[in-house]
Parts: structure tokens; sequence; C-alpha cells
């Protein structure tokens, strides 16, 4: 049974503006706020930093904090797929529906860190993503907020990127607009493809857990995607339920299955 860890809210900034902010923020997701990290009760802090809201961990006898998570839209692995990987025929492209003059609606049932959502935002689709987790939703809404003040930026997340919290098969069950391409990467399984895992995935599972309910999540989709379901697997993974898919587009480590619709 997965318990998730004990998190506290604080900020390494010392202004009164941003602790105020941080106290909201801990309001609102029922945690703790730790006005100095240093006085920490949790290992685990939810902090603003003068980079943004990060995950960090405290290691053992040290004040020195470890960065878990961060969403940056702007800088490091993101922006540079942003800068020199705009081609239409990359693999989640082609998985998605991308064409010469097309651009479809997608909705991303497993937002994460919200790096697949922003490939697809910066080669043109609309992408309305979806997070359940608050803590994640939260380092994910900070790192919106910041592409919006980069010129870089703006102009992707401002009009291709939506975020939505909760869970997605309630959202599709609910919502009656349309998405061309319903796309889903939930944690990959645990044993076999933890040293295929990045860090960011290894501390978000810590986080999350399991996504042990992805299969009720493709089944809704199936019924709802105009176009598609795409899933992204391990390689080697089995496919998520036992529905085949109609095509699957291989890469190195991982995969995509791809679930022809048709719906109206
Ligand atoms: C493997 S991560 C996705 C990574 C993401 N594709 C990226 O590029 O960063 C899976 C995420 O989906 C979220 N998730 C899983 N099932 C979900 C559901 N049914 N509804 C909403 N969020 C879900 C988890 O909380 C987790 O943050």
């Amino acid at each position: 049974m997965f318990s998730p860890p004990a998190i506290s809210v604080s900020s390494t900034i010392d202004s009164a503006i941003i602790l105020q902010k941080a106290a909201e923020l801990a309001k609102k997701l029922g945690l703790e706020i730790i006005p100095t990290p240093a006085e920490r009760s949790s290992e685990l802090l939810l902090a603003y930093t003068p980079e943004g809201l990060k995950l960090l961990q405290a290691p053992f006898a040290s004040d020195r904090f470890v960065t878990l998570l961060f969403v940056d839209f702007v800088h490091g692995k993101n922006g540079f797929r942003r800068a020199k990987d705009s081609s239409t025929k990359q693999a989640i492209a082609r998985a998605a529906g991308i064409k010469p003059g097309y651009r479809p609606a997608v909705f991303d049932c497993t937002a994460g860190l919200g790096g697949d959502a922003f490939v697809l935002a910066s080669l043109g689709c609309r992408v309305t993503m979806c997070e359940r987790s608050p803590i994640v939703f939260a380092l994910l809404a900070d790192g919106l907020d910041r592409a919006l003040q980069d010129q870089a930026t703006a102009e992707i997340v401002r009009h291709r990127m939506q975020l939505v919290v909760g869970d997605a098969t309630y959202f599709l069950a609910q919502n009656s607009e349309g998405y061309a391409t319903i796309y889903l990467d939930p944690m990959y399984p645990h044993r076999r493809s933890s040293a295929l895992n990045s860090q960011a995935m290894r501390s978000l599972r810590t986080l999350v857990g399991d996504d042990q309910d992805c299969g009720t999540v493709l089944e809704t989709a199936l019924k709802k995607a105009h176009n598609r379901v795409v899933v992204k697997r391990p390689r080697l993974a089995p496919t998520l339920t036992e529905t085949v898919p109609s095509h699957v587009i291989g890469m190195k480590n991982s995969r995509f299955d791809i679930y022809l619709t048709f719906n109206s």
C-alpha cells in the first residue's frame, strides 16, 4: 500500500510577501507551514526559492537541500528541446497524429511535470493537461506562470496549454468537449523499469505512487477520443489492458501504443 511522504511548505526567500504566499499554498494543500526551512519537521519541503517552487529534500546531517522536482519550461531539457527539436517527425508528434497543416486538440490525462504536453504545445497543438496530485499540480502551475513571463515560451503557454486539477477518468466522463487525441503516460511499472526512469520520474513516484487505475483511464479515453488514444509504455512492457493497439511506434527505451477510435 502506497503511503505518501510527509511534506511541509516553506520559502528559502527572506520576504514577507513570499512567506504569505507559502502560507496560502500550505493552507490550500492542507500541509504544515515552516517559516524557515532549517526548522523543518519533515524530510520533504515544497518551497518557494529564487528560481521558483521546488520540491526539496533535506539530506541527513546537512542543511543543503537537494531539488527533487522543479518545473522549468524555459531552460534545461524543455528549453533545449523547444529550441533544437521542432520536427513534426519526432515519435511523439507522429503518435499524437500531427500532420502537415493539422494539429489535433490533445487531452493529456497524466500531466506530471508537463514535459510531453509542452512538446506537443510547442509543435502547435492545444493541450489540456490533467493532474490529480495537488502537489504536482502546484509545481506545474508555478512552472507555467514563469513560462508566461518569458518571451520564448509565453505564446505557447498562454494560447496552447491549459491545466486542470483532478482525476482524468472523472474529467473525461463529465466533459462533453471533444479531443482528437487523448494522451496517457502513466508511471512505468515499478520493478523492471526503474533504470529507465529519470531521477525526476523516480521522485514523482515517491510523491504519487503507481498509477494503478491506468487501465480504467484508457477504457474511458477510448470512448471519448475523436481520433486516437496514445499510451506511452516501456519498450517491452505489456499493453495496459487486453485491448490491442492499432499500431505501435517504437523508440529506444519506450514505445507509443496508438489506439484509433473515430468516436463522433
Ligand atoms: C509518469 S507521470 C507523467 C509525466 C509527464 N508525461 C511528463 O512529461 O512529465 C504520471 C502523472 O500522471 C498523474 N496521473 C496518473 N493518473 C492520473 C489520472 N487518472 N488523473 C490525473 N492525473 C493522473 C500522476 O499523478 C503523475 O503526476
